[in-house]
Order: structure tokens, then C-alpha cells, then sequence
């Protein structure tokens, strides 16, 4: 039986085993997803079981999208421009590091019909999916980049590695067509983005957050006329193409897949 683990601390909300198991399932393969709690000083050995075919892959969530860089021989383009690594297989005998999170993000934009082309985007958060999200929006077109976070360092040090960002103070709006809340605000039930929904004139609110389903971000873009979104398609997305690479089986997205999210 192949193994596969989700790795990450916390990992207790992670649905990843449920939607890999449901496909391993419904595709009839013999083969295992399960999720582990790690300290960042045990990385390395999980990763080093990969080596040793123990395990057959990985997927990575916080914060160790980065920790686990140096302990793989090889980076997907995706993985070397972002410093950020989702997904582990083994592939002619060296450790390959993935990101699947950039294709997630970008299928998740394009199912909400909104034309990234030439439009302006403004992020909130400078965590560990940042350099995801802009790597997608610029591979889309978008004209301009704004981000904005509360430690304004952070934000500083993203615009190294992605020069043509515009970084704003934390509480600052700018006119904006696409407003992405990549911060955890919104994770635990009535925390709160302080911002003038008025002001910011977005077609499309995002947020990177699918649990719960509807953060207040979201809630209140709704209630001044918005378009909303949250993070299920992007979740979803990059854990097909996750599965692809491991098993060579594109599996299907329908109705009883997005059932099973929530
Ligand atoms: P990490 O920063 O370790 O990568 P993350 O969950 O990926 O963790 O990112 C959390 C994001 O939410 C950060 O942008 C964080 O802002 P700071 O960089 O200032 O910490 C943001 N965040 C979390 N709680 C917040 C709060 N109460 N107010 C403002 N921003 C918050």
C-alpha cells in the first residue's frame, strides 16, 4: 500500500486526507493519505522517508512550505518563484518539491468569471500563501499588486523577491478590483477585517479561507452588493493537481466533491 501524509502544525483542520482518501477511494487505489502534527525538527526525517520509498508523498501546509526547501534535490518552477512547496514525490530517484497551490488559485479565479486582465488586485496578509497568490495573479495579467499587512516588514521583504508590488500601511485601502483577504483573520469565528467596504470599489471580494465558509470579510463585501468567494476551489484544485502527479489520475471535481468540503 502507497502512503501519502499531509504535514503541517496545526493539522488537526486540515481536510486534505478527506478529499485524497474519497478519490483513492472512488479510483480504486491502494494507497493511503493521512495528516501528521510536526515539529519543525522532524522535517527532515518525514521528508527522508520519501527517500527511502516509506513513503510515496507529501503534502505540505503552515508553516513549513518553506522549512522543507533545502531537504529536496529539485524545485518545479512554481516552487524555485514562490520559496514555496505544497507537494513532495520522488521522480527518477530524486525529491521533487511542487507547488500546486499557484494552479489552485488561479482555476478558483477563473471559475468565478472575473477577468483578472489589467485589473488592479489588493492583498491583506504577507503569511505563507502570499508569494502563491501573486505568482497567479501575474501569470493572469493583473496590472498592479497592492499589499498590505499588519507587520509592514513582511510585506517589505515579499517585495524583494517581487519587485513590482505596491506596499501599503496595514489599515490603508486603494481602489481596488480584486480584494484577497490572505490573512487567518476570519478562521476563528467573529474576528474581524477593519475596513471601509465603501472605499474600495472591488468587483470581487476573495478570501483564502474556506472554514468556516462565510468569514466576515465576506459577509460584509456581500452586504454592500459584492461578489464573494472563498478558499474551497482554490483547496480543491490544488489537491487535484496534488493527485495527478502522484497517482497519473486527473480526478473529477462535481457536486459530491464540493459536498464533501465544508
Ligand atoms: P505566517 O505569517 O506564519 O506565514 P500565516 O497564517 O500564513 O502565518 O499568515 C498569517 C497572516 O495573517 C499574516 O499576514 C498576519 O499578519 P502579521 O504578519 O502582522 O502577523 C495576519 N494576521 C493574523 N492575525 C492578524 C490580526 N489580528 N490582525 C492583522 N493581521 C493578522
Amino acid at each position: 500500500m502507497r502512503k501519502y501524509l499531509v504535514i503541517g502544525n496545526p493539522i488537526e483542520h486540515s481536510l486534505s486526507p478527506l478529499l485524497h482518501n474519497f478519490w483513492i477511494k472512488k479510483y480504486n487505489i491502494n494507497a493511503l493519505y493521512k495528516k501528521q502534527l510536526l515539529e519543525k525538527n522532524d522535517v527532515e526525517k518525514v521528508i527522508s522517508e520519501v527517500r527511502a520509498s516509506k513513503l510515496h508523498g507529501i503534502n505540505v501546509t503552515v508553516p513549513f512550505k518553506n522549512t522543507v526547501i533545502p531537504f529536496l534535490d529539485k524545485l518545479s518552477d512554481t516552487a524555485q518563484e514562490t520559496q514555496s512547496v505544497n507537494t513532495i514525490f520522488k521522480s527518477q530517484n530524486k525529491l521533487v518539491g511542487d507547488n500546486t497551490d499557484v494552479y489552485g488559485f488561479s482555476e478558483a479565479i477563473k471559475l468565478t468569471n472575473f477577468n483578472p486582465v489589467n485589473k488592479k488586485a489588493l492583498i491583506l496578509g504577507a503569511g505563507g500563501v502570499v508569494p502563491s497568490v501573486l505568482l497567479a495573479l501575474r501569470k493572469m495579467g493583473v496590472d498592479q499588486i497592492t499589499l498590505s499587512n499588519r507587520t509592514k516588514e513582511k510585506a517589505i521583504n515579499i517585495k524583494k523577491s517581487f519587485p513590482f508590488l505596491k506596499v501599503i500601511n496595514w489599515g490603508e485601502t486603494i481602489k481596488s478590483d480584486l480584494i484577497i483577504n490572505a490573512t487567518s483573520i476570519g478562521i476563528k469565528q467573529n474576528e474581524e477585517i477593519k475596513l471601509d467596504y465603501t472605499k474600495l470599489d472591488g468587483k470581487l471580494f476573495y478570501d483564502v479561507i474556506y472554514n468556516p465558509p462565510k468569514t466576515k470579510f465576506l459577509e460584509n463585501a456581500k452586504k454592500s452588493g459584492k461578489k464573494t468567494e472563498n478558499g474551497k476551489n482554490m483547496f480543491i484544485y490544488q489537491a487535484m493537481k496534488a493527485f495527478q502527479t502522484w497517482h497519473g489520475i486527473r480526478p473529477e471535481i462535481n457536486e459530491e466533491v464540493r459536498d464533501l468540503i465544508k
